[in-house]
């Protein structure tokens, strides 16, 4: 079984913990004492210091958040070769900047999921720095697939894919909150509303999943001439909706190239 070690046992860490014990052997290093302890007991995984967790696995995924990466990268350091493949989740941290303070020639993959890892229906975006080769993205790869699906895209791509689906889910539940407001406003109670849109998210997006249609023939099969769907839409339309959203996701995007080190 192939060993993967996990420095920091936080939300995501332990979504991740979740998703791949089954199949890796897991140790976890978290410096927090009630959360190590939370994490051994619920998981049933190995927890220990940052120096055993690295001497004794292939893998080593880095889930702290990213101003505590230079402590951990100085940390880690003297225990790191070239047969391990050090994969970090840190939103914006580059490979470069992990293989400079790591050494040259270490194997370096960034990895970019999102919170539905919690639930098992991720999508993480994984890229390489200069040393990993693509067997390495493929092992990246495999791991992620435990906690949802993967896309591996260019490190060029990496601020892109964080402001579509690493940010994607504040949009949805944003949307979903939107949406329960102006239902009530409607006279609805609150849980009817919330059902009835959870389940409206929920089937729209399996239907997107498996009709193999695109969101925009969808949209159309639902907008009948002079029916309701349509009345609303004008109203999207008429504020400029998608306009909104391209320079909302623009702003995303500025601001993973700003906080990227
Ligand atoms: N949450 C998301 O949706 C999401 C999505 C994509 C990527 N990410 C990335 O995932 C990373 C982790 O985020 P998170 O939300 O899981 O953060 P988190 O809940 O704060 O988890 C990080 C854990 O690591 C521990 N830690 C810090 N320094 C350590 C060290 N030197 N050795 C061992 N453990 C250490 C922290 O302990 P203390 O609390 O004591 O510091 C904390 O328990 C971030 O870099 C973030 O950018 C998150």
């Amino acid at each position: 079984m192939t060993k993967v070690g996990i420095i920091g046992g936080g939300n995501m860490g332990a979504a991740i913990l979740a998703g791949i014990r089954q199949k890796y052997a897991v140790m976890v290093c978290e410096q927090d004492r009630k959360r190590a302890g939370f994490v051994k007991r619920r998981f049933a995984v190995k927890v220990a210091d940052l120096a055993a967790v690295v001497r004794q696995s292939g893998i080593v995924i880095l889930a702290v958040k990213p101003q505590n990466f230079e402590e951990v990268l100085a940390g880690i350091r003297p225990f790191v070769t070239r047969r391990h493949l050090i994969v970090s989740i840190a939103a914006g941290i580059t490979c470069r900047y992990i293989e400079k303070r790591l050494g040259l020639g270490i194997r370096v993959a960034r990895a970019m999921p999102n919170l539905p890892a919690q639930v098992g229906e991720a999508v993480t975006g994984i890229c390489r720095g200069r040393f990993a080769t693509s067997t390495d993205a493929e092992t990246a790869r495999r791991i992620f697939n435990c906690i949802g699906k993967t896309v591996v895209v260019e490190e060029r791509l990496m601020d892109a894919v964080t402001a579509v689906s690493g940010s994607g889910p504040g949009y949805i539940f944003y949307f979903a909150e939107c949406l329960e407001k102006a239902a009530r406003s409607l006279g609805l109670k609150p849980e009817l509303a919330r059902e009835l849109i959870l389940q409206t998210l929920k089937g729209s997006a399996r239907l997107l999943e498996r009709s193999g249609e695109g969101a925009e023939v969808l949209r159309a099969r639902v907008t009948s001439k002079g029916g309701t769907t349509q009345a609303a839409l004008a109203v999207f339309e008429k504020n400029k909706t998608g306009k909104i959203v391209q320079r909302a996701l623009a702003a995303a995007r500025k601001r993973a190239k700003e906080l990227s080190k």
